[in-house]
């Protein structure tokens, strides 16, 4: 049975992990929140990844298998790092700390990252201008700059940071009034620059769905990368001979935070139903 560790700044991996659920309902989950450090979107690259390689090494002490980074602005700071530290065991290196670390169960862990869907969008955009949310660490990450290379001379492609929309979440609100200003303070200036297709790229603001398609209107299509990172887990895990669990009984879910847990817990019980 594979155990799979998960991890995000706060509660915005919850909506990976519910996309993981649906595709391999019964493997165990360990996720992790970093809530006492969020948001990590105005973090340097340098504290974003020593946060990502402590709590790697936590949750392989956990017992997981395999790790997904459920946060578009911590793989863009330390996807690189994780995978040099972590995933080869042709270095002795990295043999022994994961032995180590795994207590002998293995010597080399696999890293899924998320980046802002940018290729997907680029195939459904009918205006040619696609909008692309994120933090601002996402977006001036060179991972990012690189991603979006593949627009050149096809489509336009416009950014804006989802401005206060990580600290709506973290606060459990996730419709309304507040929900509403802040998200079209944001989402206004693609719209208004003619964007039909609109890039989730920080995995905290597929919470805020309903206020985002509200505001955007019938038009706009909204692309959350969830559902493909999902399916790259499942191959990833083939490739590495990690076999899924068969069966629907659902494994077990443990959730841990650097922080206070209410949000946390109240929005995986949206999610895990
Ligand atoms: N959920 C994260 C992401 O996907 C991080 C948000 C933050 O902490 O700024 O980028």
């Amino acid at each position: 049975m594979a155990k799979i560790g998960i991890f995000d700044s706060g509660a915005g991996g919850l909506s990976v992990l519910k996309e993981i659920r649906k595709v391999l309902p019964a493997e165990d989950y360990v996720y992790f929140a970093d809530n006492a450090n969020c948001p990590y979107g105005e973090k340097t690259v340098k504290f974003v990844t020593e946060r990502a390689m402590e709590i790697s090494e936590m949750l392989i002490r956990m017992g997981a298998d395999i790790i997904v980074v459920a946060c578009n602005t911590a793989t863009a700071a330390a996807i690189s790092a994780l995978r040099e530290n972590y995933s080869c065991p042709q270095k002795p290196e990295t043999r022994e700390k994961i032995l180590g670390l795994s207590g002998g169960r293995r010597d080399h862990i696999r890293f899924i990252g998320m980046e802002p869907a940018v290729k997907p969008a680029i195939g459904m955009t009918k205006s040619g201008v696609i909008g692309v949310l994120a933090t601002a660490g996402t977006l001036k990450a060179e991972k990012y700059r690189h991603t979006k290379e593949l627009a050149n001379g096809r489509v336009t492609v416009m950014e804006h940071v989802g401005q206060g929309f990580v600290e709506l979440v973290e606060n459990g609100i996730t419709s309304g009034p507040e929900a509403e200003k802040t998200v079209r303070a944001s989402l206004g200036p693609l719209l208004d620059a003619g964007a039909d297709t609109i890039v989730l790229g920080c995995t905290h603001y597929p919470f805020l769905t309903d206020v985002i398609k509200k505001i955007a209107g019938p038009d706009v299509t909204i692309i959350d990368p969830a559902p493909a990172v999902a399916k790259h887990l499942t191959e990833v895990m083939e490739e590495d001979g990690i076999v899924p669990v068969q069966g629907n009984v659902r494994g077990s879910l443990t959730l841990l935070s650097s922080g206070n847990d209410d949000t946390l817990k109240r929005l995986a019980a949206t999610i895990c139903t």
